[in-house]
């Protein structure tokens, strides 16, 4: 089983139903802070469940839903199906669109299961996509020194800020014993430091800048907006 497998199969990752709806809740929040009053097309590329898909939605023209993983995918198409502004795409189709026609891409949580190669093929072929002010934000950055205590620290943390501080007990133990755990022990989780940030940003003619705060709520990781270096 590698990642792709684990996000495609009846995976758990979150410790109750309050912890789920709260980390949707919160991503969602902090993704429209981020975003321009009345964007035009947004992709939420890995987006996973997608909870709070309506409430992005209402604050762009188009949101487009993007994962790998088929069974994520047909899940928001059974949710989705019929909301005027959100549509559900493969990976290579969002791949496929226009040159320009995007004016944002978030990327939340999901670099850490890349390998850095498969990363910088993905950024090169995401930033063509991009309107002249368009811009790529990047969340829940695992930098080279975070450890799985620091996260366990601030699941914690958050579930003591949100009342979910027995299940978040419970389920640490269970993680402890989950697939999740062993194929984080067989494949690790790719971290990258602000200057490997900044460094594949050129690479890439993209401008990287950390942002003080992170998506979500550990502040243990790190945010980063790219835009195109101007020419
Ligand atoms: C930890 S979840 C993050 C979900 C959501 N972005 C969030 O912040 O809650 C990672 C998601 O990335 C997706 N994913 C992993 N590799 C991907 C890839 N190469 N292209 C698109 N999606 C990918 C997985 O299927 C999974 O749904």
């Amino acid at each position: 089983m590698n990642w792709l497998d684990f996000w495609n199969g009846n995976h758990s990752i979150y410790v109750c139903d309050k912890h789920r709806q709260r980390h949707h809740e919160r991503i969602g929040e902090d993704i429209v802070q981020r975003l321009p009053p009345r964007t035009g097309v947004v992709i939420d590329y890995g987006c996973g469940e997608a909870l709070s898909a309506h409430h992005i939605a209402r604050h762009c023209d188009r949101l487009i839903l993007s994962d790998a993983a088929p069974s994520v995918r047909q899940k928001l198409e059974e949710l989705h199906h019929g909301a005027a502004n959100i549509s559900v795409l493969a990976p290579d189709a969002v791949r496929e669109m226009d040159a320009g026609s995007v004016d944002c891409v978030i990327i939340n949580s999901v670099l850490q299961y890349l390998s850095p190669d498969d990363t910088e093929g993905l950024l090169k072929d995401l930033s063509p996509l991009l309107a002249s002010n368009g811009r790529i934000i990047i969340g829940d950055i695992i930098p080279p020194d975070h450890t799985v205590l620091a996260d366990a620290g601030a699941l914690l943390h958050f579930a003591w800020q949100e009342q979910f501080m027995t299940e978040a007990m419970i389920g640490l133990m269970r993680t402890f014993l989950s697939d999740y755990r062993k194929i984080r022990a067989a494949y690790g989780l790719t971290c990258y430091s602000v200057h490997d940030m900044e460094s594949m940003g050129n690479r890439l003619g993209l401008k990287a800048q950390r942002t003080p705060l992170n998506i979500g709520h550990d502040q243990g990781r790190m945010t980063f907006e790219l835009q195109r270096l101007a020419a």
